[in-house]
């Protein structure tokens, strides 16, 4: 045995008799040993270090057991935020991360909020159902704001949602964010969805967007739809133009061109095909309707909005249409013209409004 063996194997058994501490009946006691002998040695050196006027024991100690320091990071089952709460320093632990959905209400563009009993209780049971964080969201509304208010407040909002430290803020699943919207809330939930395609800030994909019987087109007031239930209670059509001319303008010549379908300026006039009824409808929405090239009008007023044209890329789409509802087609050939551009569009047609709740959370329970 040469020195140096020796000399570890001296080592080795006053290491032992250092760390070795009969203990009474525990599980798994080196670990304990080994834990004590830790700390004896930090008190040791710490020891020293006050000896010689270096530290106090206890700030050395404290500067030894640094050791044991991690940054609180979040992983995929635990969001850690590290905070202060009235500037005394936290660290808060939220367990698994949620999906998160972002609501938009509905009310032509004038009327509705965040408020009203009916956006409260969807909010309620989608939270609940899902175990997911709504964002129930209010924007601006006509006459007293125009387009592009309401898309502008709705957007500005997602946006700061889908911050990343907002998410992580409340424990939202950023691979799991979808938005919703019914009748002009789909509107906007659905112009917000691909204007963020457009968006270089945002890094997040949205996951799914659900539109429940949503308003996508103003450029064809003459479709089935419009003709079929053009006094159906609820959304006449007389009240959904009126819906529409408001967002844009309070200037009544607007309603007026829309009614006659005449409010589209001729240099738009290329639009129409993304409107087109005639190929886009499925054929039992057809009926024996004829279809007729809305007529140009020389309108100013519609000029600034461009319509929704280029549908690449958006997230899985589920959209919900009513048959009895002036805007059953416009959910219809959104549809179609998803499915023509490859995105993948799953299609919920129910006979009267109001009665699709569970269904839309039991889908977005499956898909979101
Ligand atoms: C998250 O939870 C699952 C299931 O309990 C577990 O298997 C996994 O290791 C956990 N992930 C992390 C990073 O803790
Ligand atoms: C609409 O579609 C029909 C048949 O699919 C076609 O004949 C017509 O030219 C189209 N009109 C417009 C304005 O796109
Ligand atoms: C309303 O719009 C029409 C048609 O664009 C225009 O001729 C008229 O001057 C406008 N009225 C007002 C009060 O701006």
């Amino acid at each position: 045995m040469g020195k140096t063996s020796l000399g570890f194997l001296i080592l080795e058994i006053f290491l032992a008799a250092y760390i070795y501490n009969p203990l009474p009946d525990v599980e798994e006691p080196w670990k304990i040993m080994l834990l004590d002998t830790s700390l004896q040695t930090s008190r040791y050196l710490a020891l020293f270090a006050e000896t010689l006027g270096l530290s106090h024991v206890m700030e050395a100690i404290l500067f030894f057991s640094s050791i044991q320091c991690v940054s609180p990071t979040s992983d995929k089952n635990i969001t850690v935020r590290d905070t202060t709460f009235n500037n005394i320093p936290v660290h808060i632990y939220t367990k698994s991360l949620r999906r998160g959905l972002f609501y938009v209400h509905g009310g032509g563009w004038c009327l509705g909020s965040n408020d009203y009993y009916t956006y409260d209780l969807l909010s309620r049971w989608t939270a609940d159902r899902l175990d997911a964080v709504i964002i129930s969201t209010n924007y601006r509304l006509a006459p007293k704001h125009h387009f592009p208010v309401q898309f502008e407040d709705v957007y500005i909002a997602l946006k700061w949602f889908l911050d990343p430290q907002i998410l992580e803020s409340y424990g939202v699943d950023s691979e799991r964010i979808g938005i919703s919207g019914d009748s002009a809330g789909g509107n906007l939930a659905a112009a917000v969805t691909q204007q963020l395609l457009e968006d270089p800030d945002v890094k997040i994909k949205l996951k799914v967007q659900t539109l429940i019987y949503p308003a996508l087109q103003n450029f064809d007031f003459g479709l089935p739809s419009y003709r079929e239930n053009a006094h159906y209670p609820v959304l006449p059509k007389l009240l959904m133009v009126r819906f529409w001319s408001e967002y844009f303008t309070t200037n009544r010549s607007l309603k007026k061109e829309m009614l006659s379908n005449q409010h589209i300026p001729l240099e738009s006039s290329n639009l129409f095909k993304f409107v087109n009824w005639s190929s886009l409808l499925p054929e039992k929405f057809k009926k024996d309707h004829i279809y007729k090239t809305p007529t140009h009008g020389s309108s100013e007023l519609t000029k600034k909005y461009s319509g929704i044209l280029d549908l690449h890329g958006l997230p899985l789409t589920y959209v919900i249409t009513c048959q009895f509802d002036v805007l059953r087609d416009d959910g219809l050939m959104y549809v179609t013209r998803l499915q023509n551009s490859g995105v993948r569009a799953i299609h919920n047609h129910i006979e009267v409004r109001y009665r699709a709740a569970n269904q839309y959370i039991n889908w977005l329970h499956e898909n979101l």
